[in-house]
């Protein structure tokens, strides 16, 4: 059921429920993060592996001291300039946090999102909310509270209605290195952001650091197959008999069915239509979706890094 009762998604969450909650990215799978037999409903509903780690979400930052061991100068400073919003960091666990919510690891993901229900259900608790997208594993993460009714209604109570996200693509996730920081997933915050605050640098991802268990291949999928193409109408004309919708970055005309993700390809714009729109032409009558690759600089490298997880492959 969806609904925007806050004090009644707090009451559902302190009984160990599980409520599906906006955030500015996507919404989440929430349950009350200490209370590990509620968090385990989330991996159960969800058929989510359980190697896979949960966020941590927090009301503040003055939240963190208490579930993690110490919070590193540089972490500090994300946390002034980046909570609440769409960066996740990554940081050693305090005891307080059930190793269900890290799967086993020493370190846990904390962040702040920047939605107003869900800062003042944050308010109204009194422990954190584990939630990763409120989305059954490997589908498209929901950005409106039809999608997460859609996908998880009929196993969960309720749905807290937030309106549509205004990102659209799942957080940032940094880890906290002795010069600078590593990103482990691209999302709502570019490089760029990140790299514009004084005395932060950027580490290379090498295979022996830490990484984010849930960054498999293949994630995000629609039930057809998506195509990343160098050109659509190049595609169209190699395949004339194919069934095809176009995910456009501009208003251009394309010989088949077609979707805007922008008018004018602007990245924050395409970034916020992405799941929405895949979703869109996931259900209509046509039998593959075609995309062209996206600029990868700002927003655009999180579009860029969620097309190659949904891609069938890469061709033409
Ligand atoms: O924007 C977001 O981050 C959304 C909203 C709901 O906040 N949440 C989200 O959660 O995207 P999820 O579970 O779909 O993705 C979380 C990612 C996974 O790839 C997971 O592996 C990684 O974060 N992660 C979580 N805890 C971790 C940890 N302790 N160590 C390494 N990676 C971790
Ligand atoms: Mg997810």
């Amino acid at each position: 059921m969806i609904g925007a009762d806050v004090a009644k998604a707090a009451d559902l969450l302190g009984d160990g429920k599980l409520v599906a909650i906006p955030t500015e990215t996507v919404y989440g799978l929430a349950a009350n993060a200490l209370n590990p037999d509620a968090v385990a409903e989330i991996y159960r509903v969800k058929n989510r592996p359980e190697f896979n780690p949960l966020i941590l979400h927090i009301a503040s930052a003055a939240d963190a001291a208490k579930y993690v061991t110490h919070v590193p100068e540089i972490a500090q400073k994300l946390m002034d300039v980046f909570w609440p919003g769409s960066l996740s960091i990554l940081l050693p666990k305090s005891e307080l946090v059930p190793d269900i919510i890290t799967a086993g690891s020493t370190h846990v993901v904390l962040r702040v999102p920047n939605h107003p229900q869900t800062l003042e259900l944050l308010g109204q608790i009194d422990f954190p909310l584990a939630a990763p997208s409120a989305n059954v594993s490997n589908t498209v993460s929901p950005t409106t509270a039809q999608h997460a009714e859609e996908g998880l209604g009929s196993q969960i109570e309720y749905v807290l209605e937030g309106g549509e996200c205004t990102v659209g693509l799942e957080s940032t996730i940094v880890a906290i290195e002795t010069n600078g920081i590593r990103i482990l997933r691209e999302g709502g915050i570019s490089q760029e952001q990140l790299l514009n605050l004084n005395g932060v640098t950027l580490r290379e991802n090498k295979s022996t650091d830490i990484q984010s268990p849930g960054q498999l291949k293949r994630h995000y999928s629609t039930t057809k197959p998506l195509y990343i193409v160098d050109s659509i109408s190049n595609y169209l004309e190699k395949n004339p008999n194919s069934k095809c919708s176009a995910l456009l970055y501009t208003d251009t005309e394309v010989n088949c069915t077609s979707y805007l993700l922008s008018k004018d390809y602007n990245l924050a714009e395409i970034a916020n239509n992405l799941f929405a729109t895949m979703r869109k032409a996931d259900a209509d009558d046509t039998e593959v979706i075609l995309i062209e690759k996206v600029k990868e600089e700002g927003i655009g490298r999180a579009v860029a890094d969620r097309l190659r997880r949904a891609g069938s492959n890469s061709i033409g």
